[in-house]
């Protein structure tokens, strides 16, 4: 999506990725090779004019060496390491005084379970986690079983009320834009994002703070390049950070319909020092991510693709992935209507009309 919208801008891509057979790779200038391995990273990268990353997990200490030697490095390294650690980034908030969970830092299962007084609670592993992998409930005694035995944090459990995103970006002259906050409703079981709204059913006060918040965490991050804020509203309207991510995220996809400009070209204006794009709302939307059936594995088939572009305000992007397997990312759908209860009613069509199987 991020080389769809560099293609307007006349931007030759070459792109690293681990995955021979990845969805870019007949797109663009392609290498296959490991993104945490010094060497590739930093050969991959002398051959870039402006480096940007889409994946946190990656060698962090090639990246400071391309910047070192000249290279435009965006996000820059230091904001991904701290990023990679829910640890530092949680420390981070708390210095700064962006409000977030209260937490404790946690090494292993058993010091989890020495703090029975903190519960109920969220364990968190510091590293690696991600699509809600490195997250655990634990809410009473009876769960601390569940508790990683790793380096990672406790968090207080917050009862909230919406779960929102804004997205922010910066240049390097530090112009910072947001857009407006999106609502996330999740998968009660798998913990990934089973769809958004946008905009965010927030009053006028929370959208204000959230927005507020946002500018503050890209601000005191000191980051170039664009920022998915992830943040709990509360039922007393009380606004915290959970966690943010340096880069296009899932909660932006419906911006390349939805809004003026979309967060991939967002992006690529904040890393290449351009202006900042409108951010503006064009008509309320929603995203349906489109998951891998449960009990399908094997080469991907879409049922029911012609039925739901048929609907107006429908629009399918795939991934080019060629295997599906139950929950696995295989693409998105926006829907976009003036009016919101036709727009819920579309959503609805859609995730039980458009299925991957295999
Ligand atoms: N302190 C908390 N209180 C209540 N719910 C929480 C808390 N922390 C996380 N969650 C729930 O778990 C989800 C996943 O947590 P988090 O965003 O930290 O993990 P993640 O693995 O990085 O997820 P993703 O990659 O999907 O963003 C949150 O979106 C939220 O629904
Ligand atoms: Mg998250």
């Amino acid at each position: 999506m991020l080389i769809q919208s560099g293609i307007d801008f006349n931007i030759p891509f070459k792109v690293l990725d681990p995955d021979a057979s990845a969805p870019c790779s007949s797109l663009c200038n392609f290498t296959s090779g490991k993104l945490t391995d010094y060497d590739t990273v930093l050969a991959f990268g002398k051959q870039c004019d402006v480096i940007t990353i889409e994946i946190e997990n990656v060698n962090t200490i090639a990246l400071k060496e391309l910047a070192k030697q000249g290279k435009r490095v965006f996000p820059q390294p230091e904001v991904i390491e701290l990023i990679q650690d829910k640890r530092t980034q949680k420390i981070f908030f708390k210095d700064c005084g962006i409000p977030t969970a209260d937490f404790i830092l946690t090494e292993n299962a058993e010091d989890v379970k020495h703090n029975k007084a903190f519960l109920p609670a969220v364990n968190k592993l510091g590293r690696e986690g991600y699509d809600g992998r490195g997250v655990q409930v634990i809410k009473t005694e009876a769960d601390l079983s569940k508790a990683f035995d790793a380096p990672g944090l406790l968090e207080k459990l917050i009862p909230f009320e919406k779960e929102i995103s804004v997205i922010v970006a910066r240049n390097i002259k530090g112009e910072v834009k947001t857009y407006p906050a999106v609502e996330m409703v999740f998968h009660p079981v798998h913990n990934l994002v089973e769809y958004l709204f946008s905009p965010a059913e927030i009053t006028e006060a929370v959208a204000l703070e959230a927005d507020k918040i946002a500018r503050k965490v890209i601000h005191d991050l000191d980051m170039v390049g664009i920022l998915a804020v992830e943040m709990f509203v509360t039922k007393d309207g009380k606004v915290l950070v959970n966690e943010v991510a340096p880069r296009p995220h899932n909660s932006g996809h419906q911006t390349i319909e939805a809004n003026v400009t979309s967060q991939y070209e967002q992006h690529l204006r904040s890393v290449l020092g351009l202006p900042l794009g409108d951010t503006s709302i064009i008509l309320p939307s929603a995203m349906v991510n489109l998951l891998g059936e449960a009990g399908h594995t094997g080469a991907a088939r879409y049922e029911g693709f012609e039925e739901v572009v048929k609907v107006s305000g429908v629009h399918v992007h795939l991934y080019g992935k060629q295997f599906t397997k139950p929950f696995r990312k295989m693409g998105h759908v926006t829907i976009v209507d003036s009016d919101i209860d036709s727009l819920r009613k579309k959503v609805d069509f859609v995730k039980q009309t458009l299925k991957v199987i295999a």
